[in-house]
């Protein structure tokens, strides 16, 4: 057997490569700690951001429905004396702002399962709930909708009109004789006679 002599003196090589190594391992450490503090401050910064990006998104949503409830308060002065509106006309110009999507956990009109429960309260229930307003399992009914120009016949309609679309089958709540809502402006006489369409229809 030839004899291999180790070329290398141990202890000095050693030595180097030993501290080497450990420079090495500090090096690595360093990097790894240096890399944690990066990660976690991007991920704070994610966090963050997106909190701001949702309440963000929260506001631009309540000024959606203010923008779309606004028309309506407009609208009301000239429409009273047109006489009381027909349920779809008060669904559409502000009960949808709501009711269309499901928006603050109003059911969505069309959604009978969400309706269902609602509906079996029975129709005087329902309209004291829109007409006075109603804090729900769910959210906030606000009284009329939001609209307090809107008059109890003109909210029971409404009801009447989006029930009806979800399973429902309430019945039209009869307008009155005459002078139903419109609270008699005295300027807005000339209308009163076209106030009573033939809402009658779909009584007997
Ligand atoms: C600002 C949003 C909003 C608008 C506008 C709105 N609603 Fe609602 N409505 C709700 C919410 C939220 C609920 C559910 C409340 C709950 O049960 O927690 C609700 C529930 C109801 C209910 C069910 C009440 C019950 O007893 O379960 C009826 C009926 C109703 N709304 C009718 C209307 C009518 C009619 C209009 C339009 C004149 C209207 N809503 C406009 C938010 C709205």
């Amino acid at each position: 057997m030839t004899q291999s002599q180790n070329p290398h003196t141990p202890t000095n090589e050693q030595d180097e490569h030993l501290s080497e190594t450990s420079a090495n391992v500090i090096t690595l450490i360093a990097l790894a700690v240096v890399t944690a503090v990066v990660g976690i401050l991007y991920f704070l910064a994610q966090v963050v951001s997106s909190n701001a990006m949702a309440q963000t998104r929260a506001a631009q949503m309540e000024e959606q429905i203010v923008e779309r409830l606004r028309p309506v308060a407009g609208f009301e002065m000239g429409a009273s004396s047109k006489g009381p509106k027909t349920g779809e006309e008060v669904y559409n110009s502000l009960c949808t702002a709501c009711h269309a999507a499901g928006v603050a956990g109003a059911p969505k009109m069309g959604d009978a399962g969400a309706w269902g429960a609602r509906i079996a309260q029975g129709q005087a229930t329902l309209f004291k709930h829109a007409i006075e307003g109603f804090t729900g399992k769910t959210g906030v009914m606000p009284a009329k909708g939001g609209n307090p120009a809107l008059s109890d016949l003109e909210v029971e309609r409404a009801v009447v009109f989006m029930t009806n679309k979800s399973g429902g089958s309430l019945a039209e709540p009869a307008a009155p004789a005459a002078d139903g809502a419109a609270p008699a402006d005295g300027k807005a006489a000339p209308a009163a006679g076209a106030a009573a369409p033939a809402a009658d229809p779909a009584k007997k």
